[in-house]
């Protein structure tokens, strides 16, 4: 082992090996108190964890442990499940609902997205906002134009950031200049996955952006892709917003329902990961947990739209268990945090009277969302062998936190005052692919 390719850290350490929807949480969690964990930058892997009194005297003597103290906690860097980068300059946009705010914010913004001059500053903006954040990896939406899936990849590479990302797809119910058609919708998404599917660590999603807007045509060239590549990630939107479940339907009078539209297609399937899902029926999640794909559950950008609140203790339903992964929905949802969206993530339990604790929060957050994604052999977990990508918390990041904390009773209210009170002012450190990439100080 080279020990110039090495980093190491010390801390307290929280991670998850299974789910504690369905097993005894002590089961499930993963807690050191004062653990190292050494990463190689050269793999980008994690290759020794362990209590610190163990692992310490392993170690050459010319590493240098970076110690974070007793007032941090060391995670698995966070994934975003469901993201659309192009969107970060129109957050905070006011006053419609999803379709409305489609037409009148969202896709005057996407046009930008011709010039990759602009798509790489914009790119750029997001990515470092989200190492601020502690999140080390996500799904993203681009455009519908090529050079905007360009200028997240390359972007990502800088950081060695593992991003998946497809060019959107939609050929109907926008702006002409936002339009392509089934025959380019194929031709520019096949050339993307040859440029840059398995390059590094990019992987390229399908993404047809929501049934309104590909005609059926559009929908059978998704089809043709999907099948041409079996293992690959789809991301699009399913029953978001009343309104739109009830236009879906006029636009597929065919279909039995939202779901069953994608289906026909063969765009249900593991690793498609479907943004939203409140207001899916029985049936659907049947569909859903049959197959294996995902509910991207995005609570910021649900309440800000008005959409409604996902009930996840439905979708974790041991009878028919479907795959939730988290995420933060920009330019609807509200918050790059993590923290932020498990704390409105609380809220839409709590409207649905069924709460979680902050554990599974948690969970859900790193190895859940990795599970939902068909990643969880990388990501997800601080574990010998996984991907180097971590977060470093401050516990004490504002003055009431530190307060609050002084009563926290045990780990769980602990991470509970986090989840609610903290935000990006909670991360000290953000490490990718075993590199520090971002540092509070
Ligand atoms: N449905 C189709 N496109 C979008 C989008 O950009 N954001 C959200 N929240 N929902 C969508
Ligand atoms: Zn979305």
């Amino acid at each position: 082992m080279n020990t110039n390719k090495l980093t190491a850290i010390r801390g307290a350490v929280l991670s998850f090996k299974a789910d504690p929807f369905f097993h005894d949480m002590k089961d499930c969690l993963v807690y050191k108190e004062d653990a190292v964990i050494v990463m190689d930058t050269e793999t980008a892997k994690i290759v020794k964890f362990g209590d610190a009194k163990d692992i310490i005297p392993t170690l050459d003597k010319q590493i240098e442990v970076k110690n974070y103290g007793k007032d941090s906690l060391i995670v698995p860097g966070f994934i975003d499940s469901h993201v659309h980068y192009p969107q970060t300059e129109m957050i905070a946009a006011y006053g419609e609902q999803l379709i409305d705010w489609l037409n009148n914010y969202t896709f005057i913004v996407e046009q930008g997205f011709k010039n990759k001059e602009h798509a790489k500053e914009v790119a750029e903006v997001f990515l470092k906002e989200q190492l601020r954040n502690g999140v080390t990896s996500a799904t993203t939406y681009c455009t519908v134009f090529p050079q905007s899936v360009d200028a997240i990849f390359e972007t990502a590479a800088k950081y060695n950031m593992k991003i998946m990302a497809g060019k959107v797809c939609m050929d109907r119910n926008a702006p002409e200049a936002l339009l392509d058609t089934a025959q380019i919708a194929y031709d520019e998404s096949t050339a993307l996955i040859n440029k840059w599917h398995g390059k590094g660590r990019a992987e390229y999603v399908i993404t047809p952006r929501f049934a309104p807007t590909s005609t059926p045509d559009q929908l059978e060239a998704m089809k043709a892709l999907a099948d041409e590549h079996p293992d690959m990630m789809i991301q699009t939107h399913v029953s978001e917003n009343i309104n739109e479940v009830a236009w879906v339907k006029e636009l597929f009078p065919q279909s039995k329902d939202y779901t069953d539209v994608y289906a026909k297609y063969n765009l249900v399937r593991r690793r498609a990961v479907y943004g939203h899902g409140i207001h899916l029926t029985e049936r659907e999640l049947d569909v859903f947990s049959e197959t294996g794909a995902a509910v991207a559950h995005c609570p910021t950008s649900n309440f800000f739209l008005g959409s409604g609140y996902l009930n996840v203790r439905k979708l974790k339903d041991e009878k028919r268990p479907v795959h939730v992964g988290m995420g933060t929905d920009l330019g609807a949802g509200t918050s790059f945090s993590m923290l932020q969206t498990m704390n409105e993530a609380y809220k839409a339990a709590q409207m649905n009277g069924k709460p979680y604790t902050s554990l599974h929060a948690f969970f859900l957050a790193g190895k859940g969302t990795a599970d939902a994604l068909g990643l969880g052999d990388k990501l997800g977990q601080i574990k010998e062998g996984m991907d180097a990508d971590i977060a470093v918390l401050n516990l004490k990041s504002t003055p009431i936190i530190e307060y609050r904390m002084k009563y926290a009773k045990d780990l769980e209210e602990a991470l509970f005052i986090q989840m609610t009170l903290a935000d990006d002012r909670a991360v000290s450190a953000t490490y990718v692919a075993g590199k520090e990439v971002y540092s509070a100080k």
